[in-house]
């Protein structure tokens, strides 16, 4: 456990102020803008009642009283037993290593649910997809556009997200439930990342031309790009949360990833391939894909409870300015996910053009505001793809293409000799 009485142990070698140099009026967060019995509120006061008379001239700042534990702190024998209120989603400064008591039972669901979905790409049968693909006559170019540059964008998608989880995000949730999911997750995220590449390796694609193509098409980059910014803004080295801003710092970039990257930008390539699985062409190509949404759909909804649980336990985060931060940030991802869809699709195919897209967009986004809690940012949006909703509640023991049964059994790998 930390040593709340010994503010130098709590100082980072670099980028953060000396408590020296702490000026006395550094704004303060406003702990009673929490619940009553939120964990964060608890843990200030303990925290702040052996402040005396001659500590008030030196006061903690802000950050440092209020920032997270990670787990690599030294563990104290004889503390006390962990309490359920104890855990918190930022800032806690409980120990992380415990996973029970659960606090957040729907965290621990998910990894449940997300362990019985489990798949493996070289499970789905993709002869069909390379006998079609090398046929001259069985695609068109603009389907053959279609597939490359969805297999571009996502291959090294899923990379991003994984970097954000690994190198970013996964540090500053001070949560063990919720750390568990994102373990589950980051697995996930490698197995997208290795369904791509089994797609791109049967059907012999160029890859270095479909791996680089988040540096060399600009549509693809554009969204790599606006992602990028924000995992790098947190992967800072001296970035912790524990400050009013830092804290939306933190909030930004899980509204950036799970409602935006994931919520977003894979929805123009789910339906366009899932479309071609439909018209029952690239079905293994389509049938990877239909795993890949519904893991992403667990995802987003996970990032959103996250989320939600974030804005419930810190209030004083979700400001007017805040918000309207977010819908820009949500509107620009917006017109950069319709240009991708022209890039992907040039020209009308399989019943699809540009426009639907714009018009599903302005829906899915409008969905994503209403969960997070923003007013719909796009009037009259209609859903044309009704059939989405249908991949993606998907049960395990159905496949929608209906080629295989797709429950998943394990221990049936393992050899000794
Ligand atoms: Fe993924
Ligand atoms: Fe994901």
């Amino acid at each position: 456990m930390l040593n709340w009485d010994d503010p130098i142990a709590q100082f980072k070698p670099t980028g953060q102020p000396n408590p020296a140099e702490t000026i006395a009026d550094e704004p303060v967060l406003n702990i009673d803008q929490g619940p009553e019995d939120s964990p964060a509120r608890n843990e200030e006061q303990v925290i702040s009642a052996p402040v005396t008379d001659e500590q008030t001239s030196t006061i903690k700042p802000e950050h440092i009283q209020e920032q997270g534990v990670t787990g690599l702190e030294e563990v104290e024998f004889g503390a006390g037993r962990l309490a359920v209120d104890d855990k918190a989603m930022i800032n806690c400064r409980s120990d992380v290593n415990q996973l029970v008591p659960f606090k957040y039972k729907w965290a621990w669901q998910k990894y449940l649910d997300g362990c019985a979905n489990h798949w493996m790409p070289q499970e789905i049968n993709m002869t069909a997809d390379i006998a079609l693909w090398k046929d001259p006559n069985g695609l068109t170019e603009d389907e053959r556009t279609l597939v490359k540059r969805n297999l571009g964008f996502f291959s090294t998608a899923d990379s991003l997200v994984a970097n954000n989880l690994v190198l970013a995000v996964y540090r500053h949730i001070t949560n063990p439930e919720c750390r568990q999911y994102l373990l589950r997750q980051a697995f996930e995220e490698a197995l997208h990342t290795h369904a791509y590449q089994y797609c791109i390796e049967s059907l012999g694609l160029d890859e270095a031309e479909v791996f680089n193509m988040y540096r060399e098409v600009e549509s693809i980059h554009a969204k790599a790009a606006w992602a990028t910014q924000f995992t790098d803004s947190l992967g800072d080295r001296n970035f912790s949360t524990g400050t009013h801003e830092d804290d939306q710092r933190l909030l930004r970039d899980l509204i950036a990833f799970y409602v935006v990257f994931e919520g977003i930008f894979f929805y123009v390539g789910f339906v366009q391939i899932l479309s071609m699985g439909r018209r029952n062409k690239m079905t293994g190509v389509a049938e990877q894909f239909q795993y890949i949404l519904r893991d992403e759909s667990m995802h987003m909804n996970f990032g959103i409870d996250v989320i939600n649980q974030i804005k419930v336990e810190n209030p004083g985060l979700w400001t007017e300015e805040f918000q309207q931060q977010i819908i820009q940030l949500i509107r620009e991802a917006v017109e950069l996910e319709i240009a991708y869809a022209h890039d992907t699709m040039p020209r009308g195919v399989l019943g699809l053009n540009a426009n639907m897209f714009e018009d599903y967009l302005g829906f899915i986004a409008n969905r994503r505001c209403a969960q997070i809690g923003l007013p719909e940012q796009y009037q009259d949006a209609t859903n044309p793809f009704p059939w989405m909703s249908e991949v993606m509640d998907l049960q395990k023991e159905k496949n929608f293409f209906e080629t295989r049964v797709t429950e998943y059994q394990t221990g049936g790998a393992l050899s000794w000799d």
